[in-house]
């Protein structure tokens, strides 16, 4: 399933928008097998109104000879689509996140991934930051 973010992104045209949230887990370089379940932890900037949250899209970018999609272009497989409303943790060093349970599609082959967010807010479309 593959999806544009451009259409998205018009509808908040004029919009300036920060990357306010930022793909915290996994690291960059983890590797992961085939059908894997793994967490996703998107950190908020501490700054923003939690309000402003309204959903995000996780998706997953094969990177074929070397190169990643630009993630503004192309967000991949949707891994995660839905509500985000990121909260404090138990950990007081972190700012408010929300860890998402998802799943590598068992069909996809080894090489490198790349995995793409954007964030829906009042303020408008943002992508996550690495
Ligand atoms: C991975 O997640 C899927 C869907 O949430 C679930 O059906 C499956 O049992 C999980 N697999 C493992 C190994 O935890
Ligand atoms: C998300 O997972 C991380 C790592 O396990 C944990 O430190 C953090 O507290 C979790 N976040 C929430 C909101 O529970």
């Amino acid at each position: 399933m593959k999806f544009s973010l451009a259409a998205a992104t018009a509808l908040f045209a004029g919009a300036a928008v920060a990357q306010n949230v930022a793909i915290a887990h996994p690291p960059a370089g983890a590797s992961m097998t085939s059908g894997q379940n793994f967490t996703v932890q998107l950190n908020k900037a501490n700054s923003l109104s939690p309000s402003s949250d309204i959903a995000v899209v996780i998706g997953l970018n094969s990177c074929t000879s070397g190169a990643c999609p630009d993630p503004s272009q192309e967000i991949g497989y949707v891994l995660y689509s839905g509500p985000f409303s990121p909260s404090q943790s138990d950990d007081p060093a972190l700012p408010p996140n929300q860890n998402f349970t998802v799943q590598i599609p068992p069909a996809y082959q080894g090489g490198q991934y790349q995995i793409a967010c954007a964030h829906f807010s009042l303020i408008g479309v943002s992508i996550c930051a690495p």
